[in-house]
């Protein structure tokens, strides 16, 4: 979390700039204050008014401001942040930083600063790729800058693809989090941690199979967040177009079953939380070739499908005699009664906690960026604020780390 963290937000010229609105939200939403310098170039994106808005704080625009400079002072406000973040960061910004010119607010304000750096490069993948802005950046890493992105994608301006987008604000928001998270990184220290994520594939034939619309983000995002506090993290993690967190020993299985032989071998743990969504059933007799319509004009029916119970990956570990994680949590993916539900599937399954998220159509939870979640303990239900699913993770983490330190 960012609780109290104070983030100086230096908003530069580019499209990528009206991401820097979802930045200032989200890490508002983890306790943190934003104040906003915003350049020439980025105001010919996003509006003072917008930023002051969301931030709460006044804008910082010009280095000449009498106002600003009697009120506050371009050194003082560089100084007075924990972190600079400079989102998104033109190609010109890095020229100037890496060459040491001051010749506006927000080129002062990052030569005078006292505080660690971070910068979300957001070009053409021209520019990025130049020589210049390679050199540039070059220097400004050797000299401490933290560099976050950019990803390879599509360009808003001019359809062209490559690297130069400015990397997702949940990704910024956790960079800050992981460089300011200091004294928060040694909580889980020497503690072992378990989790699944992502969806299971169960074949019907060599290329078809049964599985769930889960993207895994809620369960990386956990085994992201209990790594940063220093739990050392097995990730178990089916299908998924997830990239693999940083610092984390990400085991990739297909099937339930397979899944369930990696958490077993990935035990003892001090705690197991059980993200994925598992497919409670399988196809009985997968066939080895593709199965085929029939040939053209031929008529039989579609072949039906006989399904089997998958094992209960949390059951089984919940239940353990010998071994079992000191915390044992569960996530409960319903549709309706969300929380009565949950609340009986916690004692059905024997885990300690349950993370209840509604999965209906409507709610996007499946695949989404946000999650509103209920924790269900044995001392009852809590109801959480709906935020980033990276948000239900770092609180989830915390909650963890709290609850094992008494352990
Ligand atoms: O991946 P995302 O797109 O980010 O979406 C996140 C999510 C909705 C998948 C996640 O938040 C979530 O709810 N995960 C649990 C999904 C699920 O399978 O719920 P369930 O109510 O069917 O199962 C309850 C618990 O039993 C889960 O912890 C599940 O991992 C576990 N289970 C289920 C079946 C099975 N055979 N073995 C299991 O271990």
């Amino acid at each position: 979390m960012l609780d109290g963290k104070r983030i100086l937000l230096v908003v530069t010229g580019g499209i990528a700039a009206y991401k820097c609105l979802e930045v200032i939200r989200r890490v508002r939403e983890r306790g943190g204050h934003v104040r906003c310098i915003l350049t020439r170039g980025g105001a010919q994106f996003v509006t003072p008014l917008a930023l002051g808005a969301l931030s709460e704080d006044w804008v910082f625009q010009d280095l000449f401001s009498l106002t600003d400079e009697q009120e506050i002072g371009h050194i003082r406000l560089s100084r007075e942040a924990d972190v600079v973040l400079v989102a998104p960061a033109s190609a010109n910004v890095l020229a100037k930083m890496a060459s040491g010119q001051a010749d506006d607010l927000a080129t002062t304000a990052l030569l005078a600063t006292d505080k660690p750096v971070v910068v979300a490069p957001a070009m053409n993948p021209a520019m990025w790729e130049h020589p210049a802005t390679k050199a540039n950046m070059a220097v400004l890493e050797e000299r401490g800058v933290h560099r976050i992105g950019p990803a390879e994608g599509a360009m808003a301006e001019s359809g062209e693809w490559g690297m130069g987008r400015m990397a997702e604000p949940d990704a910024i928001v956790a960079a800050l989090e992981g460089l300011l998270g200091g004294a928060q990184a040694g909580l889980l220290k020497d503690r072992r941690a378990l989790v699944t994520s992502g969806p299971t594939h169960e074949a019907i034939d060599p290329v078809r199979f049964l599985a769930n619309r889960s993207s895994g983000k809620q369960g990386h995002a956990v085994a992201a967040a209990l790594a940063r506090l220093g739990a050392t993290t097995t990730l178990v993690s089916g299908p998924t177009h997830q990239p693999e967190p940083a610092g984390v020993n990400v085991v990739h299985v297909e099937t339930a079953r397979e899944m369930l032989d990696a958490c077993l071998g990935a035990l003892p743990v001090d705690v197991a939380v059980m993200a994925a969504a598992v497919a409670d059933w399988r196809p009985a007799d997968a066939a080895r070739a593709k199965l085929k319509k029939p040939a053209k004009g031929g008529k039989s029916a579609p072949p039906s499908l006989k399904l089997v119970e998958n094992p209960d990956i949390l059951a089984t570990v919940s239940g353990r005699n010998e071994g079992r994680p000191h915390l044992v949590i569960g996530f409960a993916a319903e549709t309706d009664a969300v929380v009565e539900n949950a609340v009986a599937k916690r004692r059905a399954k024997g885990c300690d906690w349950l993370v209840a998220n509604d999965v209906s159509a409507a709610v996007g939870t499946f695949g989404g960026d946000d999650n509103q979640v209920h924790l269900i303990t044995a001392d009852g239900v809590e109801e959480w604020p709906k935020v980033s699913k990276l948000a239900v993770a770092e609180r989830l983490a915390q909650r963890i780390a709290e609850t094992l330190k008494t352990a």
